[in-house]
């Protein structure tokens, strides 16, 4: 076994608070309703092989952080799809088709959000197309191709892929089942969103009770993080601290909080963190973020590959928890944080917390994930 990571030097990159911090449950529920949410349950839980994913303890980490309870969302379980991406996209076809067999499915994707539509297309009976970058591994596009779609890589980034699936899908007569807003294509982004509050309604289950005082959430465009603030207003009764971690390389996030303003960045870098390289906040969960979010951290990639030995050699838990790339920001940034004093103070983390942690994905890149554990 490795020697045990030294979680006291673990630093995060910077750190803001949200000048417009007003949480507004009534408004948040206007924007993803608590209809949405009731209907995407109800459909999911219905699913074949349906089964709330665990949400573990880190009852070691906790300890070496001072703080009374770490929860930690192990979305590596969900389905065999190993991301928390199998409840939205999937949850999308299925409602935009409604029953018609006719339709032909697109989608441009950085891996989970795809293999989830594909797989949700197969699931139907639907034809599936799926627009990836250069920088998607050949592994992820493989799961898709396994799940019956047609993979077409286009030269270029995230952005490329999805101004490539528009303008063919325009051509062609596709339907876009897509995990971004834009200004005339917000139902898909919408129910998408409904299908990953799915997490939320287990982890109120899953409490018992207790209370949740600070929430972490990853972003790259938002959606899972809006979308976990909605369950967290339809669900919790008292309203945890809300604070949202992205990669150092691709805060789009916490640019937008900083002025109020949606802020479109230039992305220098690719985060190893792939799912969460993103340039430009979502529309939707724009609106939702904006003032309920009470931080923001950004972390580097430097602490990825220790935090995912970390939990694979049950540091963190009595369990072993195979976590991806994705799965590592949130406990970073809280490590970080806490590793912080006046940070501690500011956001009142104490002895008293009770942190909720999302592992977003397991092994969801097989080969990324051995390398990170044998860096
Ligand atoms: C695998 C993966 N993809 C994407 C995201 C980002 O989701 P969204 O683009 O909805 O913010 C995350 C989590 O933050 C993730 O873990």
């Amino acid at each position: 076994m490795s020697s045990k990571s030294e979680v006291s030097k673990w630093n995060y990159t910077s750190f803001l608070i949200n000048k417009n911090n007003n949480f507004n449950k009534k408004e948040i529920l206007k924007i993803l309703s608590s209809k949405d949410i009731d209907q995407a349950y109800k459909v999911i839980s219905n699913w074949d092989n349906y089964c709330p994913t665990p949400l573990i303890s880190l009852n070691k980490l906790n300890k070496r952080l001072k703080i009374n309870k770490i929860f930690y969302k192990d979305e590596s379980k969900r389905f065999h799809l190993k991301s928390f991406k199998a409840l939205g996209g999937a949850y999308a076809v299925e409602k935009v088709t409604n029953g018609n067999k006719d339709i032909i499915i697109s989608t441009a994707t950085a891996g989970n959000h795809g293999r989830s539509v594909a797989w949700g297309s197969q699931k139907l009976g639907l034809e599936c197309k799926i627009f990836i970058s250069e920088y998607v591994s050949e592994f992820r596009a493989e799961v898709m191709r396994s799940f019956g779609a047609e993979v077409i890589r286009v030269k270029g980034n995230y952005d490329n892929s999805l101004k490539e699936c528009i303008n063919q899908s325009k051509k062609n007569n596709w339907q876009i089942v897509q995990d971004v807003a834009w200004e005339d294509y917000k139902l898909v982004p919408r129910l998408t969103m409904a299908g990953y509050s799915v997490m939320m309604k287990e982890i109120s289950d899953q409490i018992n009770n207790e209370q949740i005082s600070h929430i972490i959430l990853q972003a790259g465009v938002g959606g899972m993080a809006a979308a976990m603030v909605a369950g967290v207003a339809k669900y919790l009764d008292k309203i945890p601290k809300i604070i949202i971690v992205e990669p150092d390389s691709a805060a789009c996030v916490l640019e937008s909080i900083k002025t109020g303003n949606i802020e479109k960045i230039s992305i220098n870098k690719e985060s190893l963190m792939g799912g969460m390289s993103c340039d430009e906040v979502s529309l939707l969960p724009w609106e939702i973020l904006k003032n309920s979010v009470n931080y923001c951290v950004t972390v580097s990639d430097n602490y990825i590959s220790e935090t995912v030995k970390s939990l694979a050699n049950c540091e963190f838990s009595d369990e072993k928890i195979v976590g991806g790339e994705c799965s590592t920001p949130g406990i970073v940034s809280l490590v970080g944080m806490s590793n912080n004093s006046q940070i501690r103070e500011k956001i009142d983390l104490n002895e008293r917390s009770n942190v909720l942690l999302f592992g977003c994905e397991g092994d969801a890149d097989e080969e990324l994930y051995q390398k990170l554990l044998n860096q």
